[in-house]
């Protein structure tokens, strides 16, 4: 494996010289295999995404946001979202609703259908999911919150846990409370996006509440938000404390940020990033899980979005991506992909 020293623009913050710990951590008795986990990415974490991110060094992964009630009626899309493949084991399913009983039914069909841990979005800040006083709306909602919870933790074997925004807004629902509120009910581990509500995805995120939240809590905290480097990943969590960092974005088209992140970590040095032939290898297998998983022209729409993360910044990209565009059969995308790597478009 090439390695490389952090580059020096990226520092690590003063006093994170602390001897690196390998180990990941235990939510309940699900195993979280290193301390880097992939975040819930609605429209891209479906167990493609999730097995890639696993199999490039992620401790561990959550599905997109489900909808209880979706759920519980079968919608197929519901049910494809919340698909899973065999390697990926163990993984996390994240539920969003507003009401309890429906959370603990869903909760009940989720352990039923096989998720090793259930995650209850309080994050998602979108208009339509607040108006339905789910997601971020549970954040101003203590009452409701600590319901939800309490019915989800009551109905299942398995380890719940809840990803929290760091406030509602900077006066209402700040983390903190949220957090020792969920611990009472029994959550077995907290994320906090660094961000409130209101910020949606605007302004930098706060790491100073996520530190905050760690130490109002016994639980594990993972923290999240703006990791796009392992050099960030490694200095965010040894800043805040938290037992782990959650990457959402950063991930898209990069998953082996987590493998990066690791051995930043745990021997100081930083993995070069694949080269084309590591790369090309890499997209195929992503491909290859999802036409395992969807129709192949819904797999091929799917791939596209990755395929373009995956190809930033490589020479003549964009042309590839056109073509790729047109293209309705996998065999005749991977024979394009292969193409370009193998013929000099790309440099290795
Ligand atoms: C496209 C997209 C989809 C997202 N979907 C979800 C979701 O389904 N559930 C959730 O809890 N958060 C969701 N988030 C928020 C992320 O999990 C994460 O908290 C946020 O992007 C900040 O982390 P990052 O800076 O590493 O991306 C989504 C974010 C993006 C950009």
């Amino acid at each position: 494996m090439r390695c490389s020293a952090p580059r020096a623009d990226a520092a690590l913050p003063q006093g994170s010289a602390a001897p690196p710990v390998a180990a990941g951590f235990r939510i309940g008795p699900v195993l979280v295999s290193n301390p880097f986990l992939l975040a819930p990415l609605s429209g891209y974490s479906d167990a493609a995404m999730r097995l890639i991110a696993r199999e490039e060094g992620a401790g561990f992964a959550f599905t997109e946001m489900i909808s209880c009630i979706a759920y519980l009626h079968d919608s197929r899309r519901t049910l494809q979202r919340a698909a899973w493949l065999p390697e990926e084991k163990p993984f996390g399913l994240q539920l969003m609703g507003a009401d309890a009983d429906l959370m603990r039914r869903a909760a009940e069909k989720a352990q039923r259908d096989g998720a090793d841990l259930l995650d209850i979005n309080m994050g998602c800040p979108a208009r339509r999911i607040v108006r339905a006083e789910s997601g971020s709306a549970l954040m101003r909602s203590p009452e409701s919150a600590e319901r939800i919870m309490r019915a989800t933790v009551a109905s299942v074997d398995i380890p719940v846990t809840v990803k929290l925004r760091s406030g509602w807004s900077r006066e209402i629902g700040d983390a903190r409370a949220v957090a020792e509120a969920a611990e009472a009910a029994g959550i077995a581990a907290i994320t906090v996006h660094g961000r409130t509500q209101t910020q949606k995805f605007a302004g930098k995120a706060d790491w100073e509440v996520i530190q905050a939240v760690k130490e109002r809590v016994r639980i594990p905290v993972i923290g999240n938000g703006d990791v796009e480097t392992a050099v960030e990943a490694v200095a965010r969590m040894r800043g805040a404390g938290c037992d782990g960092v959650m990457i959402g974005r950063g991930a898209i088209g990069r998953p082996w940020l987590f493998a990066a992140s690791l051995a930043l970590l745990t021997t100081g040095m930083l993995p070069e990033p694949p080269g084309g032939e590591a790369l090309l290898r890499l997209m195929l297998r992503h491909l290859g899980y999802l036409q395992r998983l969807y129709p192949a022209g819904q797999g091929l729409l799917r791939f596209r979005k990755h395929c373009a993360a995956y190809l930033r910044g490589w020479p003549q990209s964009k042309a590839l991506r056109a073509h790729l565009h047109t293209l309705c059969d996998p065999a005749a995308v991977e024979a394009a992909l292969v193409g370009y790597f193998s013929g000099g478009h790309a440099s290795a």
